[in-house]
């Protein structure tokens, strides 16, 4: 059987190495697996997963989703193959309040997690449109489709790749190529450590107003219950990639979790938005897991 091409982003850690040791492992070997990462100086922990992985099911590329040229060296260095299945997971997150946010701190969010995804997706779509087939799969988040408090730039890009998506969608009907976006939860992944996050003794935050500072305290306590709570384990959160992967014909969305699921419903069902406001201010600051 013709083994599918499938090119992974953001593969040093995380989901992006998960998915990457999961599908070069396949034991019927159906997948050659690119697995493409910024700083290639971190590629030993994925060779150690992927140790017994022939060349013909695994390799690792250098490949930063913000550099033009970097996107399509590698775009040149395997135009012998086609990519049947573009998985594009890299991305950073940005946590505080918005004044703390310096430009340059909020434009990488942008470069990385929207700007990134579409000049990945823009450099490997011509090929699948001319082979009229080909599936795109987006690492996206449930603060892709609701505002989470303190994560306004996050939730900001994330909404555009949404948007960005949901659009290209439509005409990539015509050219039997399927985008999935994937909305994941929190995830145990080490996401929380590497983004931007600032703490409340952070010496930024000195000139935020105390009101701010203190909400900040109890959303840093909040996630810090959620992720507790309801984290969802990297094997979990692969088997709906995989599902993604394995449809004759994939959704537009995958949800990982059905936590979040009342309020996006709430957001989806009372177009003015203010009901969503209140219950999401309710949830972080007052309760710990949404209403019905
Ligand atoms: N974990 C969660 O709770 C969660 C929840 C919802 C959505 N997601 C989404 O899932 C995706 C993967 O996150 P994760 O949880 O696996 O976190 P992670 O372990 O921090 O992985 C992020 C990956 O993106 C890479 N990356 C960052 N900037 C890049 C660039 N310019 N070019 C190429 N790669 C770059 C990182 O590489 P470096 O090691 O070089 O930085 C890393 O490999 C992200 O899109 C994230 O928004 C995660």
């Amino acid at each position: 059987m013709e083994k599918r091409v499938v090119l992974i982003t953001g593969c040093s850690s995380g989901i992006g190495l998960g998915l990457a040791v999961l599908l070069a492992s396949d034991t019927c070997s159906r997948f050659k697996v690119y697995a493409t990462m910024r700083d290639l100086s971190k590629k030993e922990r994925l060779l150690e997963c992927v140790r017994d992985c022939h060349i013909d099911t695994f390799e690792i590329l250098q490949m930063d989703v913000t550099d033009q040229q970097s996107v399509m060296a590698t775009v040149e260095k395997i135009k012998e193959q086609r990519v049947d299945i573009l998985i594009c997971n890299a991305g950073v997150g940005l946590m505080g309040p918005l004044e703390c946010h310096t430009y340059d701190a909020m434009k990488n969010i942008f470069d990385v997690n929207l700007f990134g995804t579409i000049s990945t997706i823009q450099a490997f779509l011509p090929g699948m449109k001319k082979r009229k087939k080909g599936r795109i799969i987006i690492s996206s988040s449930v603060g892709g489709l609701q505002g989470v408090p303190f994560n306004d730039v996050y939730c900001a890009s994330k909404f555009a790749v949404e948007g960005f998506c949901e659009s290209l969608a439509i005409v990539l009907q015509h050219f039997n190529v399927h985008v999935s976006l994937i909305e994941c939860g929190p995830v145990s992944t080490n996401f929380m450590d590497n983004l931007q996050r600032l703490d409340p003794s952070d010496s930024s935050l000195q000139s935020v107003d105390s009101d701010t500072i203190s909400l900040y305290a109890q959303y840093l306590q909040h996630c810090k219950t959620i992720f507790q709570d309801v984290a969802q384990d990297m094997d979990e959160i692969l088997q709906v990639y995989l599902e993604a992967i394995e449809a004759p014909v994939p959704s537009l969305r995958y949800f990982t979790t059905q936590f979040f699921m009342p309020l996006i419903k709430l957001k989806l069902s009372c177009a003015s938005g203010s009901e969503y406001v209140q219950a999401m201010h309710k949830f972080v600051f007052s309760e710990t897991k949404p209403k019905e």
